[in-house]
């Protein structure tokens, strides 16, 4: 299946682009929603995608929905979502100007009695939805990006690396925009509480780096 392209025009602040970029929005929302390339989408209720401001100078990319994502139909609403706007509302970033959207469009989970619980999604996995990530990042036309997580940053760096390596560090993303590494923010719920301070510290200093792309423009 095809990525959704952009019609977007090249003025940023004209209405023709906003309406042309809901559109796409909507249209990329549905392919997602259908697509089979991988196994992930048979089990999930729906597909996530990105949403923010269509004009957002910054993307940040997670994993893939979660449980209450999944359900909601929205990426970032579960407890890691809560966690991050803690952070957005930490550093004065406005959740509007940003776009969130993860690197996988459907929530890979396995059961546990009822309950589903989160499944990394695979490496083929996550090539499999590369293209949708393409196409959010061809509609929305970001400057930078903040990687939450390996599997982020993996598919924006088309490379394995190690987060923890070069968590604050900032790389050439394949897309040839710069990309911000960090940790996700189920890292931080899953650490260890005695240092859930000092990792909240650490985390919100890796992300103020990207203070610059949220302040100016959109
Ligand atoms: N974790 C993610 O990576 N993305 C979401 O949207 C929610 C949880």
């Amino acid at each position: 299946m095809e990525g959704v392209s952009s019609t977007a025009p090249s003025s940023s602040s004209s209405p023709p682009r906003r309406a042309g970029a809901k559109a796409t929005h909507e249209a990329l929302r549905h392919a997602t929603d259908v697509c089979r390339e991988c196994p992930i989408g048979e089990h999930a209720t729906q597909s996530v995608i990105g949403e923010g401001s269509m004009r957002a100078r910054l993307m940040l990319v997670g994993e893939q929905p979660g449980d209450q994502e999944d359900l909601q139909g929205h990426p970032f609403v579960g407890p890691a979502g809560r966690l991050l706007q803690r952070a957005l509302d930490e550093l004065g970033w406005q959740r509007e100007r940003l776009y969130l959207t993860n690197a996988v469009k459907h929530f890979k989970f396995e059961l546990r009695g009822k309950r589903r619980m989160h499944k990394t999604p695979g490496q083929r996995e996550a090539e499999a939805c590369l293209h949708w990530l393409e196409s959010e990042v061809r509609l929305v036309r970001p400057r930078a990006f903040v990687a939450l997580g390996a599997t982020a940053a993996r598919s924006l760096l088309g490379r394995p690396l190690s987060v923890m390596q070069l968590r604050g560090q900032w790389l050439d993303s394949r897309f040839g925009l710069p990309m911000l590494v960090t940790l996700h923010p189920s890292a931080l719920l899953r650490g260890d509480p005695q240092r859930r301070e000092s990792a909240w510290d650490a985390w919100l200093r890796d992300l103020s780096a990207a203070s610059g792309w949220v302040e100016e423009g959109a």
